[in-house]
């Protein structure tokens, strides 16, 4: 264990080492610094809109990829499948069977003639996302003596976009809810994020993150973002004195409670995809807790 983890510690090193000398002498040769320009354009607030940039891309849970995920997309990863599979209505069987309709099918019995083998046959349970999503990302280790001959999706992505992609033939399904994220290291306990006991003194200096765009005193000005004072209980981008909510936040439609500002608060872009509020989120489920119980007191 030791040695396994030294060796891709070493090669981590080494890859990073390697990435320095590129980036330098790419640097060099495009003389890419010359007019110093900033690597993005537009503003950034400073520890505000990096934050959670660059951390251990932990792989989101299912419910959280589906939720961002792209039918298009997974059109594009079932190129992988064609080779065996149709997925047209009414299509024929091939290497593997027809897989018109199969998300939310019983597993190993779904299409008429083919022969499963008996691992899959015999395996039972639903094609429902989270077994799709096991089965596409190792076959044989859901179904030992499987047919299928194929390794496997590695990226939690491409599972989620393909599945979608599944669903969209003649299933659809509703998706499931995406999770809180808890942080990077932080104990996983999914949903735990909503039940945590927020803390309004320490919510308050949570808040000075926001203050670069919110003010929340009753009667304040809209900044950048609206005036949030007594947000809480009341409609996502509903009347704010006039602020001007994109169209992504406005179409979100519902109600600011505990649980839509949690996950707003994770990732706004996820939560409404082409939201002005340029804020990469807090990834601790603690602080957001404690800003909502801070938003919670004002009103
Ligand atoms: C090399 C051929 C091959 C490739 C490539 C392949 N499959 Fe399959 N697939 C099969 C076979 C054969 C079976 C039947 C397995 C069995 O009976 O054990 C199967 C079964 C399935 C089933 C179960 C269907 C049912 O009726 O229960 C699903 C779902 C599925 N494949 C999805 C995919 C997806 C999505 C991809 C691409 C990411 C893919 N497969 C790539 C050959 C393939
Ligand atoms: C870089 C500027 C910026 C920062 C920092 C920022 N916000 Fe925002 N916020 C916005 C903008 C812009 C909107 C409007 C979004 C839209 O219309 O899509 C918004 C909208 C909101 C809304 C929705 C209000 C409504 O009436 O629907 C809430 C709640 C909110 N922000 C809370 C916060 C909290 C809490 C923080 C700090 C943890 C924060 N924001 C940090 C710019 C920011």
């Amino acid at each position: 264990m030791d040695d396994r983890f030294n060796t891709i510690a070493g090669w981590t090193l080494f890859g990073g080492i390697v990435a320095l000398g590129l980036s330098s002498l790419s640097a060099h040769y495009f003389m890419a610094d010359k007019e110093h320009r900033p690597e993005k354009m537009g503003y950034a607030i400073e520890g505000v809109v990096e934050e959670g940039a660059g951390g251990a891309a932990a792989e989101l849970p299912l419910a959280n990829l589906l939720a961002a995920g792209d039918v298009a997309k997974g059109e594009a990863v079932f190129a992988k499948c064609k080779a065996c599979h149709n997925a047209d209505q009414g299509g024929a069987n091939g290497i593997g069977p027809n897989l018109y309709g199969i998300v939310g099918k019983p597993v190993g019995k779904h299409a008429a003639g083919f022969a499963y083998s008996a691992d899959l046959a015999g395996h039972g349970g639903t094609w429902d996302f989270a077994t799709l999503d096991q089965w596409l990302k190792n076959p044989k280790a859901f179904a030992a003596g499987t047919k299928m001959s194929f390794a496997g999706l590695p990226k939690g992505e491409d599972r989620a976009n393909v599945i979608l992609y599944l669903n969209s033939l003649g299933s659809n399904l509703p998706l499931p809810a995406p999770e809180a994220v808890p942080a990077a290291g932080a104990a996983p306990a999914a949903g735990a994020a909503v039940a945590l006991v927020g803390d309004a003194a320490k919510g308050e200096a949570v808040f000075a993150k926001c203050k670069a765009c919110h003010t929340i005193d009753q009667g304040g000005a809209n900044g950048i973002g609206p005036n949030l004072y007594g947000v809480h209980g009341e409609a996502v981008a509903g009347d704010r004195g006039g602020y001007a909510f994109s169209d992504a936040l406005k179409a979100h439609g519902g109600n600011w409670d505990d649980a839509t500002l949690d996950s707003w608060l994770t990732s706004p872009a996820k939560f409404a995809q082409g939201t002005k509020m340029t804020f990469a989120g807090i990834s601790d489920p603690q602080q957001r807790a404690d800003v909502i119980a801070y938003l919670k007191s004002k009103k």
